[in-house]
């Protein structure tokens, strides 16, 4: 039986929170995972008495509740739910916070969720503490951060010292949400419950490793957040190099936290640096320009609300890795991602060398293709081998058929990341969270590139709204033959 805890959101009313937070908390209310006893509190600017805040959760879970909002899970979840109003910077707020807890009497287990924006972290976990509230004397204390932590390695390590004062490492989750979807998760287990990949999954049989991670919308009214950080900083710093983590690791000796997290932190360092004068061979940015997404006529970035009217932020962004290990050396990883695209989209593909001998040659068989494997992360999780047959009927021709894994479904019915995450919490599992080390290593990784882009703020290229990108991320490519795979159907030529 888990303790009871008290879930404490900051930042309650704000879009994490209504998109994320509720919806994982109200699913998981849903299965009976939440411990018996627990409290949820928000805390916002915005005045409710608990009455109206319950009425608001109600309304924004309206749409966000799998199968429609179900009316006896949501009195079990609204018995739980409290508000406290303040200024979550101000130590009489926290003061108001910790009295309503004990006025109350809600479980002395308590969860900082830090739905609130990154310029925050330090200001709230330091009003925490001036109040004692993370004094661990009555019970455990769990801080979240959510991603971006910090701007660039010098500021990663700042915030970091800074939590620090007053949290220990093992009170700190910082979350890459990636981390909890299911498919992310699958990696692991497609490559170590599998024996027969083993021997294949290197650089004698591996030609190259893609991940792309494409939206179709665009920056969706987060001009604020978004401008002046760019793709770099906040998809493939993060998200990007988690997934090749996964793909490049070592089997760990177990699955538990710091056995994961050394494996990720091996990948992470055997990345090698990118030089200064080497950042345009490695790196392209571009920004995407008015276009057509799914029929529909859309603005360019330049155009959307509260951007600058010169700026130079990328929305799309690609990347060319290689890992410094006996089991990689020379194989490239290419990671791109990018807003206003034509679909959305997160896939690994992994595409194997061809054969050493072109038996083929004599027959109508040209070029045989290379085998892929593809792990279709979202939308659709799949998992698939693609493999070459010959094609009935007299002549030798070949054609692309696919092994795929059951796991490939079309369902309606897609478990949130959140969902996952928002459990590991309340039961203390680190794993699925990153270390410090983890963190800074990644920005190690995107440092040299970012500070380049920073000086370089002239000119950037454009890509059409609903396309695939700029044509001109192809120089990346080491070789004639590589090419993005952009749909997870390859088209038979
Ligand atoms: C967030 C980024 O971390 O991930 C967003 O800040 C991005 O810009 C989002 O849209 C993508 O997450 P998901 O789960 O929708 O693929």
């Amino acid at each position: 039986m888990l303790a009871p805890c008290t879930f404490i959101v900051f930042g309650a009313t704000g879009n994490l929170a209504r998109i994320k937070l509720l919806p994982a908390i109200y699913h998981l209310e849903e299965v009976g995972r939440i411990p018996d006893g627990s409290a949820i509190v928000g805390f916002s600017r915005r005045k409710f008495s608990n009455d109206e805040w319950r009425e608001h959760v109600a309304s924004t879970l309206k749409d966000k509740a799998r199968g429609g909002l179900k009316n006896e899970v949501f009195e079990r979840l609204s018995k739980r739910l409290h508000m406290v109003s303040g200024e979550m910077t101000d130590a009489d707020s926290l003061q108001n916070l910790k009295t309503y807890i004990d006025a109350n009497n809600l479980p002395k287990n308590l969860i900082f969720y830090m739905a609130i924006p990154p310029t925050q972290y330090t200001k709230v976990s330091q009003a925490i503490a001036d109040t004692g509230l993370h004094q661990e004397e009555q019970g455990w204390r769990r801080l979240v951060i959510e991603k971006p932590f910090g701007y660039d390695s010098e500021s990663a390590q700042v915030l970091n010292a800074k939590l620090h004062e007053h949290f220990t490492e093992k009170q700190i989750f910082r979350i890459d949400h990636y981390l909890g979807k299911a498919m992310v998760q699958n990696v692991l287990i497609f490559r170590f419950a599998n024996l027969m990949l083993e021997p294949l999954w290197n650089r004698n049989y591996i030609d190259h490793v893609q991940i792309t991670h494409s939206e179709s919308l665009g920056i969706s009214g987060r001009a604020a957040f978004y401008d002046g950080v760019g793709a770099m900083r906040d998809m493939i710093q993060s998200h990007l190099l988690q997934m090749l983590t996964l793909v490049a690791m070592e089997p760990p000796p177990n699955l538990d936290a710091e056995s994961l997290r050394d494996e990720k932190v091996k990948v992470l360092k055997s990345i090698r640096p990118i030089a200064k004068r080497a950042v345009n061979a490695h790196a392209f940015r571009a920004q995407y320009g008015a276009g057509e997404v799914n029929g529909e006529h859309v603005q360019a970035y330049l155009q959307e609300e509260g951007v600058p009217a010169h700026s130079t932020t990328e929305t799309y962004a690609a990347l060319k890795l290689y890992i410094d290990n006996w089991r990689w050396r020379n194989v490239p990883f290419y990671l791109r991602t990018g807003k206003r695209m034509a679909q959305n989209s997160s896939v690994i593909s992994i595409r194997f060398k061809h054969p050493p001998q072109q038996l083929f040659r004599q027959t109508q068989i040209e070029k045989i293709k290379p085998n892929w494997i593809i792990l279709g992360i979202q939308p659709h999780e799949c998992m698939r081998i693609e493999m070459q047959v010959k094609q009935p009927g007299l002549e030798l021709n070949t054609h692309t058929t696919s092994l795929d894994a059951s796991y490939c479904t079309h369902t309606d019915y897609q478990l949130d990341a959140y969902e996952a995450l928002l459990l590991d919490i309340i039961e203390n599992d680190r794993s699925l969270f990153l270390r410090y080390d983890e963190i800074a290593w990644a920005w190690g990784v995107v440092d040299p590139v970012i500070k380049q882009w920073d000086i370089e703020r002239d000119y950037i290229h454009t890509y059409p709204a609903g396309s695939w990108g700029p044509p001109e991320v192809n120089k990346l490519f080491d070789r004639d033959d590589h090419y993005w795979r952009d749909a997870l159907d390859q088209k038979e030529d």
